[in-house]
């Protein structure tokens, strides 16, 4: 039973194409699978159709079913549906604006349609989270100035009263601004979102990380129930101690059989005050990839395994984010959130 009517949704679409500056005669594609929401999908076309926009719908065989050990889409970081699929990316490449509503990941083929002007925006998160977290000019205002000061800086450096004391080097890699929408051509975003990210320089990130009562773990979208201590050094997560919660994150990892499912990977922080850190338990798992915790502001987020979709060369499949609360983010010495609040 939706719960959100599709007038709101059509309207909320209606807003994303506006904020994308779509115009008129544009081409969108509606990217499908198997497990597209289909009131999602039919609200994102009839919003496109009355703008005026050329509509088509694309729908892809899913992938790596077979392999990764859940259901969520960003578990398993593989090969994707347009592998050696001349045809799908001849329709995308000539696409002014691809609706991404299947999670299509990062690949060469994504890079290859943004590099050709088109842009991407993934929306699969259920009808009712899209709709609480519209995108607004404010958020990319919001988004935007934290990035100036997250592109100037050369250090990171994280503490909590957990026990956290994390630094690493940036600067080599791109900066990740997600506001939730596509306002020019060649850009990826996600609605719903309205955080930033980057990569910490290979093997710069030294020291601990301690995942406190309450942090998330994502894909498992679970909160932690006993502390989990992840010791740093040269850019790998080299042990993870504590208790049950240590002992299933480390088992899940380690099926992968691939070290560099344990290099770091993104490391930024929240900023969207309209994403709860407590609505984890409120969503069927498997129909919600969590970005509430990885949007929250004020929450420091970073990720195990592969930094290719920023342009390294680590592609591994296993890929975990973990939201953390009360964490003090500093850039240079400089202090961008206190103790979970952003600055
Ligand atoms: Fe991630």
């Amino acid at each position: 039973m939706p719960s959100i009517s599709d007038a709101e949704l059509i309207q909320a679409w209606t807003q994303v194409l506006d904020l994308s500056d779509m115009t008129t005669g544009q081409s969108v594609t509606v990217l499908t699978s198997s497990e597209t929401n289909r009131q999602t999908m039919r609200c994102a076309i009839i919003a496109a159709g009355l703008k005026g926009l050329v509509v088509n719908r694309l729908d892809l065989q899913p992938t790596n079913g077979g392999l990764s050990l859940s259901r969520d889409p960003l578990a398993y970081v593989g090969t994707t549906p347009l592998t050696g699929n001349r045809a799908a990316m001849a329709i995308l490449k000539e696409s002014d604006l691809v609706l991404d509503l299947m999670t299509l990941l990062f690949s060469p083929e994504q890079h290859e349609i943004l590099a050709s002007g088109g842009r991407i925006l993934l929306a699969v998160e259920p009808p009712e989270v899209l709709v609480r977290l519209l995108p607004t000019l404010q958020d990319r205002e919001r988004v935007l100035a934290a990035s100036a000061v997250l592109r100037a800086a050369r250090t990171m450096h994280v503490v909590s009263d957990a026990g956290t004391d994390m630094q690493c080097a940036l600067g080599d890699f791109p900066i990740l601004e997600e506001y939730g929408f596509c306002d020019r051509p060649g850009r990826w975003d996600h609605w719903p979102s309205g955080f930033l990210a980057t990569w910490s320089n290979e093997g710069s990130a030294n020291g601990v990380i301690v995942l406190d009562r309450g942090d998330i773990l994502l894909p498992h979208k679970s909160y932690i129930r006993d502390p989990i201590t992840c010791t740093i050094r040269n850019g790998y997560v080299t042990d993870i101690s504590g208790g049950l919660d240590a002992d299933l994150l480390k088992s899940y990892m380690d099926s992968f059989r691939d070290p560099e499912a344990y290099a770091l990977s993104h490391v930024g922080w929240g900023l969207q005050d309209r994403a709860h850190w407590s609505v984890m338990g409120f969503y069927d798992s498997e129909n919600t990839i969590g970005m509430d915790p990885r949007a929250v502001a004020g929450n420091f987020l970073w990720s195990t395994g592969p930094n290719n979709e920023a342009g390294g060369t680590r592609d591994t499949a296993c890929h975990i984010d973990i939201p953390m609360r009360n964490c003090t983010v500093m850039l240079d010495g400089r202090t961008v959130v206190e103790k979970g609040r952003v600055i």
